[in-house]
């Protein structure tokens, strides 16, 4: 029997670790158009999406990112081991991840720069991102959503030399996944709704 689709929506898991291996143009283009048809505030498709691929570009985006996380992790305190660390591990992500896809915001493509608009811009920049996470899945990709270029936005439009309204707001890494995940805890539905 075919797995239905609600199935499908609940397997879908966060992937760390992948073969070294590239994903076909044909389906790397047929995941970007398939997270365009997300839904989007006025209809006004904010997304934006950057292909970090050569090794030069890699090295940019992992040196904007760790830097900034660097100075993040000594303002909180953290030990220099621990930041040599974390820093080290980022830098070996970045430059092994089989696909890098920087997801942005265009904040001249929404109606006002009001906060509420650039939040609907914010929300539907996460309805494509998951789309593009589901369409992946679909194809028997692993995903990892990283929050890192949202710490470090003014870094990552420099590094890559991006049009200065692209505001970076997720790096996905894509790949064939060489992991199985721990099965998911849930949090008791009953926990998370109210009836009124
Ligand atoms: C907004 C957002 C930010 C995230 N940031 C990170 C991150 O920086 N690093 C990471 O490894 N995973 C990150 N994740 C993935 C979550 O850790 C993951 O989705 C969560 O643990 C649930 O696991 P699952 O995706 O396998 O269901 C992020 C997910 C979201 C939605």
């Amino acid at each position: 029997m075919r797995p239905s689709l609600l199935t499908f929506l609940r397997s879908r898991r966060s992937i760390r670790k992948f073969h070294n291996q590239r994903v076909p143009e044909s389906i790397l283009h047929e995941i970007l158009e398939t997270a365009t048809y997300a839904p989007s505030a006025h209809g006004l498709q904010p997304w934006r999406f950057v292909l970090v691929e050569s090794p030069s570009a890699r090295q940019s985006l992992a040196l904007a990112l760790t830097n900034k996380m660097r100075i993040d992790m000594q303002q909180e305190g953290a030990r220099e081991e621990e930041i040599h660390e974390r820093v080290a591990r980022s830098i070996r992500r970045i430059g092994e991840a089989p696909h890098i896809i920087l997801l942005c915001q265009d904040s001249s493509a929404v109606r006002s720069q009001t906060p509420e608009e650039l939040t609907m811009g914010a929300q539907s920049v996460a309805m494509a991102g998951l789309q593009l996470l589901l369409a992946a899945h679909a194809r028997g990709l692993g995903t990892n959503w990283l929050c890192w270029p949202l710490y470090a936005q003014a870094e990552t439009i420099r590094a890559l030399e991006l049009p200065p309204t692209w505001l970076p707001q997720a790096m996905i890494f894509m790949g064939l996944p060489a992991e199985e995940p721990k099965p998911k805890q849930l949090q008791a539905l009953d926990a998370l709704i109210l009836s009124r």
